[in-house]
């Protein structure tokens, strides 16, 4: 196999309604709520960033411009903090900048679903492999790498797409993207065939794929077909389907845990996830713990 193409970009898309986090989101995108003091977007891009993408993509909506300015200089903040001589908030804004011309946004007009949101990024993505981040879910690491720099790494790995995939209980297969499994050897599994949110009773595995992609441009011209799917949305698993055959296509048992908080739920684990892993909250999260669990 001839060395694979080196996976430089990512597209981020972030126009989804995010109805479930209504009335929060009526004026503010999902993707900049925090989880403890950090927005969503923040740690989509930090993963990609340690998986070596340089290169970023924004698929934005209407509502959405916070994204652009949270990336942006923030002239006066920045200009009183110094004045201040705040060094630590000045630091705390180090993550959110980005090299000039490293982030573009390209904005989908109506919200038809994540293939089209894909499919408005194709003048970005080119003839290039590409990783998506979908920045509602986060992962956790686990070991030293994180998810996309895990995918990133199979990519090179096997020279063809490879998603990012957890088992799910049976009854929820009808939530996600599933796959139809080939050969397994614990981590890698080959897919033969991919299905967006069937039935439980229809489902070929219980694996599904999450937020984490990384994917050769092979899959532009599907895309562009525009066919609706499941829900009578574009959907990005149909056209990765068609990809089957014609690249390798696996899934990827990454290791770290995986916070849907695209749902309220698992927005809330992740906020005590997370602040547990901070060495200036853990102690009080612990104790505040400890103490709500009593009184439940
Ligand atoms: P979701 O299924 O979570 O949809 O999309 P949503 O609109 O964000 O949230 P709910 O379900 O209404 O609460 C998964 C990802 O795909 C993006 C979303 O922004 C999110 O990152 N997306 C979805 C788009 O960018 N465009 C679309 O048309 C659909």
């Amino acid at each position: 196999m001839s060395k694979p193409k080196p996976l430089r970009k990512a597209v981020l898309p972030v126009a989804g309604l995010g109805t479930r986090f209504l009335p929060a989101t009526k004026a503010m995108p999902k993707e900049m709520l925090p989880v403890v003091d950090r927005p969503l977007i923040q740690y989509a891009i930090d993963e990609a960033r340690e998986a070596g993408i340089e290169e970023f993509c924004l698929i934005t909506g209407r509502g959405k411009d916070s994204l652009i300015d949270y990336f942006d200089i923030a002239y006066e903040l920045e200009d009183t903090l110094r004045e201040r001589n705040k060094i630590d908030c000045l630091k705390a804004l180090e993550p959110s900048s980005i090299e000039a011309g490293s982030l573009i946004a390209v904005r989908q007009q109506e919200p038809l679903g994540l293939g089209h949101a894909i499919w408005c990024a194709r003048s970005f993505i080119g003839d290039d492999p590409f990783a998506i981040l979908l920045p509602d879910d986060i992962v956790q690491a686990a070991s030293g790498k994180g998810c996309l720099k895990q995918l990133a790494d199979a990519y090179n790995e096997t020279g063809g797409s490879v998603v990012a995939v957890t088992e799910v209980p049976r009854e929820q297969t009808n939530r996600y993207g599933i796959l139809d499994t080939g050969k397994d050897d614990g981590r890698l599994v080959e897919v033969k065939g991919l299905v967006e949110k069937p039935k439980p009773e229809d489902a070929p595995s219980n694996l599904s794929i999450i937020g984490r992609y990384v994917l050769t441009p092979e899959v532009m011209p599907y895309l562009s077909k525009l066919e609706k799917g499941a829900g009578g949305e574009v959907q990005l698993t149909d056209a990765m389907a068609k990809t089957i055959g014609q690249v390798p296509f696996h899934g990827l048992r990454y290791e770290g845990t995986r916070y849907d908080c695209g749902n309220k739920l698992g927005f809330l684990e992740a906020q005590v996830a997370f602040a547990l892993e901070r060495p200036d909250l853990a102690d009080g999260v612990k104790e505040f713990l400890k103490k709500y669990t009593d009184k439940i």
